[in-house]
């Protein structure tokens, strides 16, 4: 089995060379390593077990990239202090709920997203609070209650939510909304996935959207169905774009995904609606009911929502 031990090089592009040394020299402290002037590229000592960032000179379009640097727990507030005083914009120090960390983030000359993050010990992080819920103009979502499984069992049980949604089972058994729903604090609490009831002030609840969490690669999976009564009255797209936002700012991911059977459109008209992307189809991907489905991948990322300062 191969044993890495850390990362020895990282190279980003720059638009102006000497500016992002001097840009990465003085904020960040890192010294010359190897300058090579002839393929325009400088090799900057990170110190200690860092490794290198090597910075090279490109002209042409490349998208921003995200850095992060290791910093002790106890140098963090100064450091993101020092950063503002350079005149950086700097957001944090945030104290993260799913891993025990510290981050601060900031931006380079260039748009590349730095972080200074610092790992806390475990006993550091105070233990995750209760699920908040998300207000939008017409919408509330939040955690779902025990109360709301016949209404769940009600519109989650319609064949047309099961027949384009891949955990939904058809028939919908009499114990499963309950389970379902039981299960949730125990997996907001583990960090694994948030998921709220769409509830509107007429009706109550109307739909449910869940966002999956892989905290190691700071990305979210979304999921969601409304009741068919409830269809194209734009709710999907109003939660999955406030999910969206939450997933952003309150968990810190950088990027949120999504899947959907292609022969499901209107699903993938919510995701364009709410800024996603498509980055492919893959053909034949899941089974769902003895067919092979074509199934097209959408995400977002945070610089998408937010471009880098400087970008
Ligand atoms: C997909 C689903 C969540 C959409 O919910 P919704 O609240 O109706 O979505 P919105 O109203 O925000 O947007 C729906 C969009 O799809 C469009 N649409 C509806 N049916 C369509 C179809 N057959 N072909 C193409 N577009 C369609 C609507 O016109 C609307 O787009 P527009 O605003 O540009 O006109 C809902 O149909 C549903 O729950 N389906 C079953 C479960 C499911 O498929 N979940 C998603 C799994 S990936």
């Amino acid at each position: 089995m191969l044993a890495i031990r850390g990362v020895y090089e990282v190279a980003i592009k720059v638009r102006d060379l000497e500016r992002a040394e001097d840009f990465y020299r003085r904020v960040l402290g890192l010294t010359v390593g190897i300058r090579d002037d002839a393929r325009r590229r400088v090799f900057l000592r990170a110190g200690g077990q860092a490794g290198m960032v090597v910075l090279i000179e490109d002209r042409g379009e490349w998208p921003a990239q995200h850095l992060a640097f290791t910093v002790d727990a106890a140098d963090i507030d100064a450091a993101a202090a020092a950063l503002r005083r350079a005149g950086v914009e700097v957001e944090g120090p945030v104290v993260h709920d799913w891993m025990p960390a510290k981050s601060a983030y900031f931006s380079d000359p260039d748009g590349h997203e730095l972080e200074l993050c610092a790992p806390l010990p475990s006993s550091a992080v105070s233990p995750r609070g209760p699920q908040p819920s998300i207000e939008t103009g017409r919408l509330v979502l939040r955690p779902f209650e025990l109360r709301d499984a016949a209404i769940v069992r009600e519109l989650a049980g319609d064949r047309a939510i099961a027949d384009t949604t891949l955990e939904i089972p058809h028939p919908y058994g009499d114990e499963i909304a309950e389970a379902w729903i039981a299960s949730h604090p125990a997996r907001w609490e583990r960090g694994e996935i948030a998921t709220f009831a769409v509830t509107t002030a007429e009706a109550g609840v109307v739909g449910a959207i869940g966002l999956g969490i892989r905290p190691e690669h700071r990305r979210g999976s979304l999921g969601y169905w409304i009741g068919r009564p409830y269809w194209n009255r734009d709710y999907a797209t109003e939660a999955v774009k406030a999910v969206i936002d939450f997933g952003f700012r309150s968990l810190a991911l950088n990027r949120i995904q999504a899947l959907h059977f292609v022969r499901n459109p209107a699903s993938g008209r919510v995701m364009v609606k709410a800024g996603m992307r498509c980055e492919g189809t893959f053909r034949e991907h899941l089974l769902k009911w003895d067919r092979l489905e074509d199934v097209a991948q959408y995400a977002i990322l945070r610089a998408d929502v937010a471009p880098p300062h400087g970008a």
